[in-house]
């Protein structure tokens, strides 16, 4: 063939793919999310997301050490609070002594540079499992008392310590209501990573497992239709990342990541700031029971799906797949 265009040139060989290669994942870019329990007892296997524990205190600080050590740079942490902890208003999200802030005192105190991100949102802690507080008839989240209550929670977590709180429970206004909190008592240093655009989906499945707030509510497809987004409208994720920017958000995140590439790739187009995105517990967990089936190659499809993550415009990704990354050394 006469044929002097021949793409397959730069394929020929893994030094030329290594070359001119575009993309690529670093344990830098990731973020371990972690879940803790109270108590000494031993970890706790979660059946949902095999390979992922609930870890005590002591247990955490080892993992979070290893994790630095490995390369990781940041992780968020998650609390599985007892059932008797949790009450429709969750109460125990504002105890100076609540789990979460033992946690973070002690990682802190352990491992001072690994990154600290905790989650804002009241499911952890809600005996119905929603994010927030309830209307008074029961029928939806009420939004402003809800963001009252999170900028207590934000200033509790930034005075123990941790790097950036990211609110995670969709109100409307409440970047803008945190960040004032946090300035107005001196805690303009502490950041903010919003989960901006946070879609409303069934991928969270395992996760509501591990944190026990599928079992308080009785369901894993506890419904949040209200608050988090419709997955069917990308206007609407390109409105709430403007909103979060405006209202002083440093980081603006997209949940879930792999099904979402497309609302990644508009975000990073639409904003300077670094954007994150989550691989949530149902995109780790198809996966790994694939692989455990023998239908993909572990290894691969994880490289693979985080590749793409990056690749369609995240600067950080939140991913159950981090640890084994780093420890594999990449
Ligand atoms: C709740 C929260 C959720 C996740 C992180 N924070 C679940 C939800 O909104 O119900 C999901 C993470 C995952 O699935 O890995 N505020």
């Amino acid at each position: 063939m006469n044929l002097p265009i021949r793409p397959r040139r730069l394929r020929k060989s893994a030094e030329i793919r290594d070359l001119v290669r575009e993309n690529s994942v670093t344990p830098q870019d990731l973020v371990q999310p972690l879940f803790v329990i109270d108590g000494s007892g031993p970890a706790e296997e979660i059946a949902s997301m095999p390979g992922q524990r609930r870890l005590t205190i002591s247990q955490l600080v080892a993992e979070c050490r290893e994790l630095y050590e490995a390369g990781i740079r940041g992780v968020a942490l998650f609390p599985k609070l007892d059932a008797r902890l949790k009450d429709p208003r969750g109460t125990e999200a504002l105890s100076k002594k609540t789990l979460i802030l033992r946690a973070v005192r002690a990682v802190k105190a352990a491992v001072p540079k690994l990154l600290l991100f905790t989650d804002i949102a009241l499911d952890p802690y809600t005996s119905h499992g929603h994010d927030g507080v309830l209307t008074e008839d029961g029928s939806d989240v009420d939004n402003d008392a809800t963001v009252e209550i999170l900028c207590k929670m934000a200033l509790l977590h930034a005075e123990a310590g941790v790097d950036f709180v990211a609110p995670s429970d969709m109100m409307d206004g409440r970047i803008g209501a945190i960040r004032a909190a946090l300035d107005a008592t001196g805690y303009e240093g502490t950041g903010l990573l919003a989960y901006s655009a946070k879609f409303s989906s069934a991928y969270y499945g395992p996760f509501r497992d591990a944190v026990g707030s599928a079992s308080a509510a009785g369901t894993t497809l506890l419904n949040k239709d209200t608050y988090q987004l419709d997955p069917a409208n990308a206007r609407a994720a390109a409105r709430e990342v403007a909103l979060d920017e405006a209202e002083g958000a440093d980081i603006v995140m997209v949940k879930p990541a792999g099904p979402y590439l497309d609302i990644l790739r508009q975000t990073r187009t639409a904003t300077n700031l670094p954007v994150a995105a989550y691989q949530v517990s149902g995109e780790y967990s198809q996966i790994v029971a694939a692989a455990q089936m023998g239908w993909l190659d572990r290894e691969r499809t994880r490289d693979e799906s985080l590749l793409a993550i990056k690749r369609a415009g995240a600067d950080i990704i939140l991913s159950y797949f981090a640890g084994e990354i780093a420890r594999q050394g990449v």
